[in-house]
């Protein structure tokens, strides 16, 4: 039966798919749930949003997403806890970042109201979907993306902003290896890096397919001007332990504002774990693994969560990290899942209650 909350119009699906998807093996975004959010911008203005059935949409092939590549993301996940309650994560930083991503790019900024209201009401209308068991959970990936046709290098008229969601498991179906990248660059100054912009992640395949090949997950890449400072992987930002403190990278206008990252720095911070947000340079790197007292790396980002970095690469040698039995990134990986997932208290007030 049709529906409407928050002046949102719900048509729903006449067959659920719901019954083919194994909870129990999920891989990551691999399988979408019944329904999406869509919304239009046309005529000057964004239009209210609909849920409507997960289908594929039509599109001219004039529209320019396909020729100048404007469009941008997000990433966020939904928790459902033991008392059915639906859980999201600093959902008002996504928005923000969506629509600073969207500014860049010049693609109109949407209202907190349509993509909030929208979200929600997917969220409820596909709530059967959102993962309990442990690990995994409903990843949400809202974007937005130029429409209107026509080949004159130059913004839209129209856009689509889109939600569609995928029950998920982990990211990274094992060990995290990744290369520290010499000669490719992500982002440079003055570009788009700080944006989640589609074109970002094109970027990267080509470099990250070599890494791939020589055994490794992940790129992380260095600065554009000199390659000498570390700055983020390919989906997550960076954090490396000397000795016991925690460091990661400065953000600036080539590396994204993480959430993940900012809320790691804040929960460290509160637990008395040593915190630098400065320049890490790879010879600092190097030098700390080889005399050993580089004790961790790892990944910090919504879909990775904090995953463990095992060994980098660098100039045709390989490091090893150290297998420590207690570890920030294990100890600060529960104490974020745990807010996330509402089994403890959120001191910080992150979660988001649906
Ligand atoms: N860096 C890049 C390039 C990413 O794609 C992501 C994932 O969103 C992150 C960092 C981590 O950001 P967040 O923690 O907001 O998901
Ligand atoms: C996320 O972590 O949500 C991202 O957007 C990264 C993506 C490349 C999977």
């Amino acid at each position: 039966m049709n529906a409407i909350i928050n002046d949102i119009e719900i048509i729903k699906t006449k067959t659920t798919k719901i019954n083919d998807v194994d909870f129990d093996d999920l891989k990551f975004g691999h399988v979408f749930s019944d329904h999406m959010l869509e919304c239009d911008f046309k005529d000057g203005k964004w239009h209210t949003p609909k849920v409507v059935p997960y289908a594929p949409i039509s599109l001219d092939p004039s529209a320019k997403i396909f020729h100048y590549g404007q469009s941008v993301f997000e990433g966020m996940k939904a928790y459902k806890d033991n008392d059915e309650n639906i859980w999201l994560f600093r959902p008002l930083d996504n928005f923000k970042r969506l629509n600073i991503s969207s500014k860049r790019l010049a693609i109109p900024e949407l209202p907190e109201n349509y993509f909030m209201d929208g979200l929600k009401t997917l969220l409820k209308v596909d709530s059967e979907w959102i993962p309990k068991k442990d690990g995994s959970s409903l990843y949400i990936r809202p974007f937005v993306f130029a429409s209107g046709n026509g080949f004159h290098a130059s913004p839209a008229d129209a856009y689509k902003f889109i939600i569609c969601t995928a029950p998920s498991g982990a990211y990274f179906a094992g060990e995290v290896r990744v290369l520290i990248e010499e000669t490719y660059s992500r982002s440079a100054n003055g570009g788009v890096g700080f944006a989640k912009a589609g074109g970002n992640y094109a970027g990267q395949f080509y470099p990250t397919q070599l890494a791939i090949e020589k055994g490794y997950q992940q790129v992380i890449w260095t600065d554009d001007n000199t390659h000498e400072y570390i700055e983020e992987a390919g989906a997550m930002n960076i954090f490396v332990r000397i000795n016991d403190t925690l460091i990661t990278g400065p953000t600036s206008d080539r590396i994204l504002d993480g959430i993940t990252r900012k809320s790691i720095i804040e929960l460290a911070k509160s637990e008395n774990i040593p915190v630098e947000v400065r320049k890490i340079s790879v010879a600092e790197v190097v030098e700390a693994a080889r005399n050993g007292s580089l004790k961790e790396m790892f990944g910090a980002g919504t879909a990775a969560v904090i995953s463990p970095i095992a060994g980098f690469g660098y100039k045709n040698e390989d490091f090893d990290l150290p297998e420590l039995e207690d570890t920030y990134a294990s100890y600060l990986k529960k104490r974020i899942t745990d807010i996330q997932t509402n089994k403890t208290e959120d001191p910080f007030g992150w979660r988001y209650k649906v």
